[in-house]
């Protein structure tokens, strides 16, 4: 895939981070999401390529724009085929409430290289390169936190896990805590969660918990970037759920999950803050019309991560 391309994906989440920004804190979930969801659409009009959306706003018939499907990008002769993996607003609820860590991510790969994630709830656990190869969702969350310290050679009292703070996680959160680790409960956005525990300086050693399938392939998608595991296995609310994730693909409904058969190839994570978290600055707006954005470039191909702070002049945009 060509390297280029990542920085220009890169202004794809900058415009929706733009877009729902003005929208932080201002209680307007929707509003905000659709925002982002028409930024990003349109600022995919400008990257040559015949891209197609394989985990986006939902199924063509509930999502106007960027639903599953849909191609995106000026496709040309000779434009590459890529899968893209989108979520415009991750956070909606901590953008309209103006908490901390919301931001627009894309995750990018070859054609077929993404799992078709219906858009369901997937359990998930993630650690960085320290504890590749030391996570197995199917062993308790005991024996994942004792697993990963000892590769990371910390105690398991140095360790800390996040978990999504929600109700179905509150024996997850109790075993937990039982293990004497230090637990950071979140009110929202487990891809950036999931990004922290590969990144340096944030603390964070390991995510467990449910949370959103579409979320679990573009964490996946970003963990492959940073060297580091995931695993997910799907959970259904009901039939109607299984029904859609067999429409979409999925054979074995209690399947486990590797990184590799969630995102695999060359594949490309591209974020941009909207709210200020422990990976990326929010988007702060200055006088005089202008406005600066922090982002995250990264490739598998080669590893390299870049972090990328852009000072905008919103006027001159193009339309
Ligand atoms: P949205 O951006 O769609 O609001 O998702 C936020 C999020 O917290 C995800 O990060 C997470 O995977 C999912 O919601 C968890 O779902 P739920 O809020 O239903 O527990």
């Amino acid at each position: 895939m060509d390297r280029n391309l990542a920085l220009e994906f890169v202004r794809v989440t900058e415009a929706a981070a733009l877009a729902s920004a003005t929208w932080v804190g201002r209680g307007e979930e929707k509003t905000a999401d659709k925002a982002a969801v028409d930024a990003m659409r349109k600022a995919f009009d400008h990257i040559r390529m015949d891209g197609t959306v394989v985990i986006g706003e939902g199924e063509r018939d509930e999502a106007p724009m960027l639903y599953i499907g849909e191609k995106v990008g000026h496709k040309t002769e000779d434009s590459p085929k890529l899968d893209i993996a989108l979520d415009p607003l991750e956070g909606t609820t901590i953008c309209a409430t103006g908490g901390p860590g919301s931001i627009s991510v894309i995750a990018v790969a070859e054609q077929g290289k993404f799992l078709h994630a219906p858009d369901t709830y997937m359990d998930k656990i993630a650690c960085g390169p320290g504890a590749k190869g030391h996570i197995d969702i199917d062993k308790s969350a005991t024996e994942n936190i004792k697993a990963v310290a000892k590769a990371l050679g910390k105690s398991v009292s140095e360790m800390t896990v996040v978990i999504l703070n929600r109700p179905r996680h509150e024996k997850l959160i109790a075993e937990a805590r039982a293990t004497g680790a230090r637990i950071n409960l979140i009110g929202d956005g487990d891809v950036s969660a999931a990004v922290s525990t590969g990144w340096n300086d944030t603390g964070i050693d390991l995510l467990l918990g449910i949370g959103g399938a579409p979320e679990g392939v573009i964490s996946a998608a970003a963990m492959q970037c940073l060297g580091g595991d995931f695993q997910g296995r799907l959970k259904f609310r009901n039939d109607e759920e299984k029904a859609r994730a067999k429409r979409m693909g999925v054979a074995d409904l209690e399947k486990k999950f590797t990184i590799d058969e969630l995102a695999s190839g060359s594949v490309m994570f591209i974020a941009t803050g909207v709210t200020d978290g422990s990976l990326l600055k929010g988007v702060r707006f200055m006088p005089g019309g202008q406005a600066k954005t922090h982002s995250i470039v990264m490739r598998s191909a080669t590893g390299t991560i870049r972090n990328i702070e852009a000072h905008h002049v919103l006027n001159k945009k193009p339309q």
